[in-house]
């Protein structure tokens, strides 16, 4: 019978992604029963600590939301570090794994244990950490049982090249079904709705075209710049960062067609065939723009190369806005658009489907016809959905003003929204891949935006400047 026990090994577990997402999201699957019974955490890094200062420290971002009693949720959180282990040692080195594998065998519960192996560590060492895993011989080779499974999170390269590499040099210790690029926007509870949306409800799917859409935008907008964070952002920009990973993805879901079933297979395959029609952006296609000083609130804040972390003479772009065309027979001619960018007037990622006015509206006057209907879907913050319609305003006279159907999740849904990483996490220990960026799909990604970001970097084009807290550069 195969085994169910699980070990989870955090390769960079003294960091921030480790900190702040995985240890937590671990904790609320624990606190709601759905890791299995026999299953146990391993971290691993270079920063020195003994396994109870470890637990010390992420004890501290444990949430207790799904167990709000104060001593019900202590007890959880006891129960859950003591499962927490800690080994230190250099990622290049196979005796460190060795070490590492020594403290394993000597909590796991039996030899079949399956392993998820979660790299929360900057790409730059990611096939160091993978050569000496599998030179330590942590990998089963099957997969199956027991299994191993990776999960890496982007960026994968810098481009369509750089990401081959990868995904080559990876695939020689970890398959490309034990490997769970994450992408967490994915897991994000409106951007599982999209598919539910779209594709269990009669009313949006005859009107999903060219002949009632008249443009669609994606938006993408931090209130914050990188704050001290500016050491990884300044060699990737805003197109590297969000736009050619989490929102082509988000836009590829609201354009494929529908996939056969509801499958891992039949979505990938129909996002990467909306993908591959997506015409190649070119230099013209592209707004760019870098904050400057600027306000957030009342409080002063300083440009982008003001950072600490950012090169005085940085030309790295904190904005872009994006135009899209998809060259199929359902999207011909209808612009879609990404828009993404750093210290901003806003927090927030929607997704705004206009359609086109009524032909013939019986209701113009003069040349002016009532509004036209939009779909606004709201991924972050405060998760909503409304649609726009035109109404006659209560009253004497034929007025018309646009309300919304307003459909917003605190008020419509009593559950606990899950935090993206809870969801991915629980799909690679059940093996859904459905949420995860397939080899195929990180191509053809690439494949879009690969041209012009090395055009941009050989023209070393300067970005528009735009007051921080503003809506973007003026060229918008
Ligand atoms: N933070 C997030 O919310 C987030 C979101 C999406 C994706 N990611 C991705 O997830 C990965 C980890 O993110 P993170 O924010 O946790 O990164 P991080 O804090 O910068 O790094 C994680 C750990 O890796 C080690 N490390 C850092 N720089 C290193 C270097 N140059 N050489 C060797 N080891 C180094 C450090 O541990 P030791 O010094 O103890 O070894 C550090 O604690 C990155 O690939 C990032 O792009 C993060």
């Amino acid at each position: 019978m195969a085994s169910e026990a699980v070990s989870i090994i955090i390769v960079g577990a003294s960091g921030d992604l480790a900190q702040k997402k995985i240890y937590p999201a671990l904790f609320s699957l624990f606190c709601q029963g759905l890791l299995p019974g026999d299953f146990n955490v391993f971290g691993f890094a270079r920063s020195k600590f003994t396994h109870d200062e470890f637990r010390v420290k992420i004890s501290s971002d444990l949430p207790c939301h799904y167990t709000p009693d104060a001593k019900e949720c202590a007890d959880n959180q006891k129960d859950f570090v003591a499962r927490c282990h800690y080994v230190s040692g250099s990622y290049d080195s196979s005796d460190s794994f060795l070490d590492l594998y020594q403290v394993m065998q000597d909590t796991e519960p039996s030899r079949d244990v399956n392993r998820v192996f979660y790299f929360a560590i900057p790409p730059s060492i990611f096939m160091d950490v993978a050569d000496a895993i599998g030179d330590a011989g942590f990998v089963a080779c099957d997969g199956v049982n027991p299994w191993s499974r990776v999960v890496i999170e982007k960026p994968f390269g810098r481009d369509r090249q750089s990401s081959d590499t990868l995904t080559r040099e990876l695939a020689l210790i970890f398959a490309e079904d034990q490997t769970f690029r994450m992408d967490h926007y994915l897991g994000k509870e409106l951007i599982q709705n999209l598919l539910v949306l779209r594709f269990a409800n009669l009313i949006f799917e005859p009107l999903w075209n060219k002949e009632f859409i008249e443009s669609v935008e994606v938006v993408w907008k931090e209130n914050s710049g990188v704050d001290g964070r500016g050491g990884y952002f300044d060699k990737y920009g805003i197109i590297r960062d969000v736009v050619q990973n989490h929102l082509i993805q988000v836009l590829s879901l609201v354009a494929m067609c529908p996939p056969d079933r509801y499958s891992s297979s039949s979505i990938a395959e129909k996002k990467v065939k909306l993908m591959r029609s997506i015409a190649t952006v070119q230099v013209d296609d592209i707004i760019l723009g870098q904050y400057k000083d600027g306000k957030c609130g009342s409080k002063d804040v300083g440009a982008y190369t003001s950072d600490d972390t950012v090169p005085d003479d940085s030309i790295t772009p904190t904005f872009a806005k994006v135009k899209l065309s998809i060259n199929n027979d359902r999207w011909a001619g209808v612009p879609f658009s990404i828009t993404a960018g750093k210290g901003l007037d806003k927090h927030v990622t929607r997704i705004r489907i206009k359609f086109r006015h009524v032909a013939n509206n019986i209701f113009c006057d003069a040349g002016v016809c009532p509004e036209a209907n939009e779909l606004v879907i709201r991924i972050q913050p405060d998760e909503a959905i409304y649609l726009r319609f035109t109404n006659k305003t209560p009253g004497m006279g034929m007025n018309f003003t646009s309300k919304d159907l307003d459909l917003r999740y605190k008020h419509a849904f009593d559950e606990i929204i899950p935090d993206a990483y809870e969801s991915l996490i629980l799909d690679v220990i059940r093996g859904d891949r459905s949420l995860f960026v397939t080899k195929e799909e990180l191509e053809a990604a690439w494949d879009i935006f690969t041209p012009v970001l090395h055009e941009i970097d050989e023209q070393k084009i300067v970005p528009l400047p735009y007051a921080f807290g503003s809506t973007g550069p003026e060229a918008e």
